[in-house]
Formats: C-alpha cells, structure tokens, sequence
C-alpha cells in the first residue's frame, strides 16, 4: 500500500524538475538573448562602414608578433583590407579575429584551426589563434546564405 505515495513523490519531483529545467533554459534563450559568449560587443549593422574598427578593414599589428585583423562579412564577400583576399603573418603570430556582418548571418570557419564562429548582424565575434605552422590556411562561410555562399572566401598565409 505504501507504492501509490513512493509514486507520487517521484512524479512530483520528475514534474519539478523538467519545470525548472523548461524555466531554466527559457530564461537563457529568451530573457538573457541567446547569443554566442564572443559576441557581447555589438554595434549597428546598417552603419559598420563607418564604425571603427571596421570603416578600415584589415590586419593591424597590437604587439610583438601579435596582430589584431578586422574582417567585414557580406554577401557575399569577406573584406579583409586586401583586394587579393590575401592576408601574410609570420609564423608564431597571434591573430585576434574581430569579426562581424553587414547583412545576414554568414560563417566564419578557418579550415585546419579551431577558429570557427558565427557572424550576426549587429555583433561582434572575437577568436584569437596562434599560428605555429607555416602554410595557406582558407576561411570560408559555413553558414548557408544565398546563391553566392560558396564564393565567399579568404585566405590567410603563414610565412616561414
Ligand atoms: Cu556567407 Cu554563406
């Protein structure tokens, strides 16, 4: 006879605890905005041609071997401050992507590293590596967005 109220305490707790969880994740999708951790820097989409850094796309050298390269992202192009779409560093460098979109959301994925990030209107995305192997390494968009998607494309080459 004791069954019947073992039964309703773990229906309650089962209950409880998918409520907390549905409250839980409904409070960090919805109220708190469900954006990527690197992108808690925004800026206004319509204007970033005029909106430092990204009016002067392009790698800029911050440090020692240490390099920040500002990218704006369109359909369906990557300006990365080089009409060939061509970036040199040397080996060793730190590269501090700064990324964002003019547009839609486009992808950002450095094809042999971990940099691999999404951009959305309206956000800044941030990765930084560090390029110990000299080599052609190409960033492409991973994210599906128009008939021009696969044309969009850089490369970043790492010299001896
Ligand atoms: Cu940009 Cu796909």
């Amino acid at each position: 006879m004791n069954m019947p109220k073992y039964e309703k305490i773990w229906l309650l707790f089962g209950t409880g605890t998918l409520l907390v969880f549905l409250i839980v994740v409904g409070i960090s999708a919805f109220y708190m905005g469900n954006q990527p951790p690197s992108c808690a820097v925004t800026l206004d989409p319509q204007k970033v041609d005029e909106t430092p850094p990204f009016d002067k796309p392009g790698l800029k050298q911050i440090g020692d071997n240490e390099y920040q390269l500002d990218i704006v992202a369109s359909a369906f192009d990557y300006d990365v401050g080089a009409e060939d779409k061509l970036v040199r560093i040397p080996k060793g460098a730190t590269v501090h992507f700064n990324a964002t979109t003019k547009d839609v959301v486009h992808g950002f994925q450095l094809v042999g590293t971990n940099v691999n990030m999404m951009l959305e209107p309206g956000y800044v995305s941030t990765y930084s590596n560090t390029f110990d192997k000299p080599g052609k390494y190409t960033l492409l968009c991973n994210e599906y967005c128009g008939v021009g998607h696969h044309m969009m494309a850089a490369t970043i080459e790492v010299t001896e």
